[in-house]
């Protein structure tokens, strides 16, 4: 099994970029040393059954002591790019002002990786808010999106000459939504009203952000992440039709269109007024939805979507034979497909990079070797679904594997392994899977056939 796409794939020629991403928290460890604060999923994690396992992140990977073992895996690997956060508490101290020694550490990593000619791609805000701005608040507090702001002034001054490309917000629908209004997420809490408040201040704290971005790294791409699952009807039932629009419309389209129209989807005015931001001062919306260079898409699974009266729709099981995933997920290379395609049409779109994509397998180190075969096959199936958008008019620059290296997985603690590369999280040691050996021939051959 290989990773393979037609020799006159576009996404074969040089300009396509490739890489692998991580997230700060999920890879870090060292929460507490050289000055880094509290996060708030440093706080979760303390909460009993909030994680299975109880697991934390204390040292998850132990890259902020690895680091330059983890930037030789990803040479190795062949990529482009490495995409990868920024700890907003570990760089910013209580008083609001830099810490040198968390600065340090990007300042190293992102050397490293400029003498690797590795590219850089840079999220501001992968989840882990410092904990004293929970304490006020946090995303349900307006004032956080003006600290978000201060915090991005002041560390791409710091980091400007290194970086290619800056995403402000990874996946505002899980911090948003896991995090204020489904509560599976830090900082847990469960009201609607909570999530879609939090939601809109994300997504104004992306906004204030961008002249900040434009002044401070005016040669780099601007951005910011979206997730995005194809939602289905469970059946051709009118209603759950209807559910399927309301899952695609709160998950997808709530974060979506405010950024390219300026405005939350107006169905939700007449169907489900709970799920409007109560409150949206005058001039946000023109904020949140100023240009931006790229837009980054995390696609992993689709859904299955049946009426239900008090929720508007409820997640159901695909009623066909699929193959599922060892984290649940269905695996549905057709839906990212489609849903490249439909966003196009939606949508004046800027260039897409995939920001992330990937698989959790259960996967087993046997005699030195990590024989993930499900993730060769979801990789392969994948690019292509992107190859075929490509082919159907869709402008996408780039691709990113979820993930470098097995890590902690939010509240499946370090139960879900998504890496091509395997931690063995007792030694730290790292073992490239099969998938990882697998990704770095695609790209070894690429070169081959570029250089014919
Ligand atoms: C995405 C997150 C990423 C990782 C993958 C599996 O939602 O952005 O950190 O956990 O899911």
């Amino acid at each position: 099994m290989s990773i393979k796409l037609p020799q006159d794939s576009h996404m074969l020629t040089p300009s396509f970029i490739y890489g692998v991403a991580t997230a700060a928290f999920q890879i870090e460890g060292a929460n507490n040393i050289d000055g880094r604060l509290e996060s708030i999923w440093d706080r979760f994690c303390q909460q009993p059954n909030k994680v299975k396992n109880n697991d934390d992140g204390s040292i998850a990977c132990d890259h902020y002591n690895l680091w330059q073992e983890d930037i030789q895996l990803i040479q190795s690997l062949g990529v482009d790019a490495y995409r990868l956060s920024i700890s907003w508490p570990r760089v910013i101290q209580q008083d609001g002002t830099l810490n040198p020694l968390g600065v340090r550490f990007y300042e190293q990593i992102l050397t490293a990786l400029r003498n690797a000619n590795i590219k850089t791609f840079v999220t501001l805000y992968h989840w882990d808010l410092p904990q004293h701005l929970e304490d006020k608040g946090g995303w349900l507090n307006r004032e956080t999106s003006y600290k978000f702001r201060d915090y991005t002034h002041l560390i791409t001054t710091e980091l400007a000459e290194y970086v290619d490309s800056w995403a402000t917000f990874n996946e505002p629908f899980c911090a948003a939504i896991l995090g204020y209004e489904l509560g599976i997420h830090a900082p847990g809490l469960t009201e609607p009203k909570y999530g879609r408040q939090a939601a809109h201040h994300i997504l104004l704290a992306h906004g204030l952000a961008l002249p900040i971005l434009r002044q401070n790294v005016p040669n780099a791409q601007i951005g910011i992440v979206l997730n995005m699952n194809k939602s289905y009807a469970a059946s051709a039932k009118a209603e759950d039709l209807f559910a399927e629009l309301m899952r695609e419309t709160l998950d997808n389209q709530f974060f979506i269109e405010p950024l390219m129209k300026g405005q939350y989807p107006q169905i939700l005015n007449t169907v489900a007024p709970e799920y409007v931001p109560a409150m949206i001062l005058e001039g946000d919306m023109e904020i949140i939805s100023q240009p931006i260079d790229f837009l980054g898409l995390n696609y992993y699974t689709c859904n299955h979507n049946k009426f239900h009266t008090s929720n508007l729709f409820s997640n159901v099981k695909n009623t066909q034979e699929v193959e599922y995933t060892d984290i649940g997920w269905e695996i549905a290379p057709h839906a990212f497909e489609e849903l490249l395609v439909n966003l196009n049409k939606q949508y004046d779109l800027p260039p897409l990079y995939i920001t992330e994509n990937g698989v959790a397998c259960a996967d087993t180190l046997i005699n030195g070797v990590v024989d993930d075969e499900q993730r060769i096959r979801y990789l392969h199936d994948h690019i292509n679904a992107v190859n075929n958008a490509i082919d159907a008019g869709v402008d996408i620059r780039g691709y990113f594997a979820w993930s470098l290296m097995d890590n902690f997985e939010w509240a499946e603690g370090y139960s879900k392994r998504f890496g091509l590369v395997y931690i063995d999280y007792q030694t730290q040691k790292r073992t490239i899977k099969r998938s990882g050996k697998a990704y770095r021939d695609f790209l070894l051959n690429r070169n081959h056939i570029h250089q014919q």
